[in-house]
């Protein structure tokens, strides 16, 4: 099936000379939920931006569903919704004034009973009539999603839906986002959250400083993400790891004072439990110990490292 949104070649060079974005490539699928995940300042918004043709691209070419952005831009532009990562709302337009005149720049005929589904779903309906200005925080949130639903996209941007959001609402807007999925909207959002990308995605890309360094189905990500370290500080330094322990690929500081252990939920490696019998069973004492799992950070560096 042809791609929903094809990125291809795309570069930014912002007017400082500073380069945001270096040839990107990539195809978004029809219906999906797609995460962009990748830390601050790596190009997320601005990928977004150009698709949307909010910002210019340097170079490269973007369709949404065959509609080219550039020679086409309408058709393109009518076919998505975009939930900016700003809050931009008229302070002192009721709630469903807003998402009638969102509708309305884009050429729609008014249709209350559409928009009276939308309000409804984000939880709005009762506020309808009320000002944007009034509303908290989470509820603007949710109006600025009603506002890039109004004209009935079949492409859905969320840049960064839930940055300062609380659990609650966080889980009412990916359940809202699943149910979007289930009327045929294909869903991209950015994320610097792994457990959003989790929760939600089908698929998960990584950008990082202009550059997808990875895209790939959730759950084998997930499979990598999952790698955890465990660090024990030994009483004793030992000259190698003793052979009952050969099995756990377990690495020794130089100095000896300290094991490493890493694993993953999935991996047939076994437990960390199973670990600390066997060091008890082989007489090895440790003063310490400290388990982390990977950070994004530390993915990253693995993954630019594992490319290079
Ligand atoms: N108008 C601009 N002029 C110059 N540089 C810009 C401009 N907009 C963004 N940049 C730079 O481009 C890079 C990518 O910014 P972008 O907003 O796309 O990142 P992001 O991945 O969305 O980050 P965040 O997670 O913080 O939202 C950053 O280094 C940023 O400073
Ligand atoms: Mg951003």
């Amino acid at each position: 099936m042809q791609p929903i949104i094809s990125i291809s070649g795309v570069s930014k060079t912002y007017a400082s000379g500073f380069s945001a974005l270096k040839k990107i490539d990539l195809d978004i699928r029809r219906g999906e939920i797609f995460a962009l995940l990748g830390p601050n300042g790596a190009g997320k918004t601005t990928l977004i931006s150009i698709v949307c043709g909010i910002v210019n691209r340097s170079s490269g070419t973007v369709t949404v569903d065959g509609h080219d952005i550039g020679t086409a831009y309408r058709a393109a532009r009518g076919l998505i919704g975009l939930v900016p990562q700003e809050l931009t709302l008229d302070a002192f337009e009721t709630v469903r004034a807003t998402v009638n005149y969102s509708r309305g720049l884009f050429g729609k005929p008014a249709n209350p009973a559409f928009v009276e589904k939308v309000l409804r779903d984000l939880s709005l309906w009762e506020k309808r009539d009320a000002k944007a200005i009034t509303l908290s925080g989470g509820m603007k949130r949710r109006l600025m999603i009603a506002k890039a639903l109004s004209h009935e996209p079949r492409v859905l941007f969320l840049d960064e839906p839930t940055a300062g959001v609380d659990v609650e609402l966080r889980q009412d807007m990916w359940a809202m986002v699943r149910r979007l999925r289930e009327d045929g909207v294909t869903i991209i959002l950015t994320t610097h959250y792994i457990e959003e990308a989790q929760a939600m995605a089908d698929r998960v890309g990584v950008i990082n400083h202009g550059e997808i360094i990875l895209v790939e189905d959730k759950d084998e990500l997930m499979r990598k993400l999952g790698r955890k370290r465990l660090e024990l500080e030994l009483r004793e330094p030992l000259g190698a790891v003793p052979a009952p322990l050969a099995g756990y690929g377990l690495e020794l500081a130089a100095d000896g004072g300290r094991l490493v252990y890493t694993y993953d939920d999935q991996s047939e490696r076994p437990g960390v439990a199973s670990l600390l019998r066997d060091l008890g069973a082989a007489g090895i004492e440790f003063r310490d110990l400290a388990t982390n799992a990977s950070t994004l950070e530390e993915i990253f560096v693995g993954l630019v490292r594992e490319k290079a």
